[in-house]
């Protein structure tokens, strides 16, 4: 059976890029033209049956923006992705709002780009039948909201595991989206009609989680006036889900794996043995390995839970995905507040873009919300947003005392003297204030600087800055002096 080839455009002035990608491309069955220049690349696009372009978006003659907008007057529903360089993100937001499907950023991914092509073709094929009501490739699967390769990662594992009652094991930053996945991965079951049972484990007194999790039987301990089911049995027929499953006290790991290796448990104070259907979910923002590692967490627990990981990527690292995110919940606020802001304007955008987010969507979300709330024009400006958000760009606008600049050239130093000492000092000051604002949590801090963990303990050295506090784990460390500023 000969499958009907589709026809791809790769527009682009450079010749290695275009053999990379033509060759990857013909191997995958699609056949390619090549043109030189966006005009060449208009041309073709006169001349032959085209379904996709991929477009480099500086080239002589006729840019790939220019390229783009000409094509769709012609083809509104032509899918047209941009390859632009690293720097351009301004551009490549612009060129998404004027009907671009997708951009990828150089140096690229081969599998990320054969990725978008795909999704793009059969995006063009479902609204060509009207098999769905036109709607855009970019909007959820599953609620979860992307299409950087870490979520379409994601996607795929979803397919896979959601209707069987494999054992599955997220983790993730905070605000990653881990709660998401566990409801996604019990709606996409057949047990979606039965109940999904959320337990967050660090929320729960470690005396009571026993009770909590199996139920108990009445006189079973003090207060215990009347017998109650635990999660496990409210959850039958359904999913349990774990929440961080990391702070789970360690006596209870052995009695936890006993009752997910048989499927049975007793209720505190109880005899009977209980029998549960139950597909169980965990979630963690920790490192489970390193818990193991000093003796918190069970490994025989973990790999009974780490049946199916699910890593959930930081927002960091796929910064592709904000611009999709940012307009899913400008939507959502929207409606919420009653108010009609139509998209962010460039600045706001590379803003929203450049920040690293350390509380991940969650922040994201939270951060909208308060723009749209505080937004009085058409559109998102920069000024709408926080200015701890808004941080990197003033960098830029240190102000530099005229009466210590002065003071350098009169004094002994040079350049290169004068540069050092300014930097340490802003160096410094960041370091110090980062690990304020995280209570001295030296991962938090690193996050927060986007450096390692390993060059912030460095730099700290090198500053004379001392490490007076944990990382998050526990650690034989002893406990921090009593630091100004804790907020833990
Ligand atoms: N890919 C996504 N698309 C749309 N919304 C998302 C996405 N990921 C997360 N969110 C939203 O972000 C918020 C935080 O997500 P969620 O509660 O699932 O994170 P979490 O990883 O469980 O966080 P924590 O570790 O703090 O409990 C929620 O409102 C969720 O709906
Ligand atoms: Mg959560």
């Amino acid at each position: 059976m000969l499958p009907e080839r589709k026809q791809v455009l790769i527009v682009d002035d450079e010749p290695n890029l275009r053999k990379i990608l033509s060759a990857q491309l013909s191997r995958d069955g699609y056949d390619v033209m090549t043109a030189n220049d966006g005009e060449e690349g208009l041309a073709a696009l006169k001349d032959h049956h085209i379904d996709l372009v991929i477009t480099d978006l500086k080239m002589p003659k006729v840019d790939g923006m220019t390229l783009l907008k000409k094509a769709l007057e012609e083809d509104p529903e032509l899918p047209i992705v941009l390859i632009t360089a690293h720097g351009t993100i301004d551009t490549a937001v612009e060129a998404l709002k004027s009907g671009a499907f997708d951009f990828v950023t150089k140096p690229f991914d081969k599998d990320e780009v054969r990725q978008i092509v795909a999704k793009a073709l059969k995006t063009r094929d479902l609204r060509a039948a009207d098999a769905t009501p036109a709607r855009d490739a970019r909007d959820a699967r599953f609620g979860i909201i992307g299409h950087s390769q870490g979520i379409l990662d994601i996607y795929a594992i979803l397919e896979r595991v959601a209707d069987t009652p494999t054992t599955v094991l997220i983790s993730g930053e905070s605000g990653t989206g881990k709660e998401l996945v566990a409801r996604a991965l019990h709606e996409h079951s057949s047990r979606k009609d039965k109940p999904f049972i959320k337990v967050n484990c660090a929320a729960i007194p470690k005396e009571l989680i026993e009770s909590e999790l199996f139920g108990h039987e009445r006189g079973a301990f003090t207060g215990a006036v009347s017998s109650k089911p635990g999660r496990f049995e409210l959850a039958n027929g359904g999913t349990l889900f774990l929440d961080e499953i990391g702070e789970i006290p360690i006596e209870m790991q052995v009695k936890l794996l006993r009752a997910l290796q048989e499927s049975e448990f007793e209720r505190v104070g109880g005899i009977k043995t209980i029998r549960v259907d139950v597909r169980l979910v965990a979630a963690t923002n920790r490192d489970l390995k390193r818990l193991i590692a000093s003796g918190s967490f069970r490994e025989d627990l973990f790999y009974r839970l780490n049946v199916v990981p699910i890593r959930l990527p930081a927002l960091r690292e796929r910064t592709g995905d904000i611009p999709v995110l940012v307009e899913h919940f400008l939507g959502k606020f929207n409606e919420r507040l009653k108010k009609k802001v139509e998209g962010a304007e460039t600045e706001a955008m590379e803003v929203l873009v450049a920040y690293p987010w350390p509380g991940n969507i969650r922040e994201l979300e939270n951060v909208i919300e308060r723009a749209v709330l505080f937004c009085d024009a058409q559109k998102l400006r920069a000024s709408d947003l926080p200015p701890e958000i808004r941080g990197i760009p003033a960098m830029a606008n240190v102000p530099l005392p005229e009466a210590d600049l002065t003071a350098a050239l009169a004094g002994e130093g040079g350049l290169k003297e004068h540069v050092k000492v300014a930097m340490s000092r802003l160096e410094k000051e960041l370091v110090s204030r980062a690990l304020q604002q995280t209570g001295g949590n030296v991962t938090h801090a690193a996050r927060l600087l986007k450096i390692s963990r390993k060059g912030l303990q460095l730099k700290m050295k090198e500053l004379g800055l001392r490490e007076g506090s944990s990382d998050g784990t526990p650690s034989q460390r002893p406990p921090p002096p009593p630091a100004t500023d804790r907020h833990e």
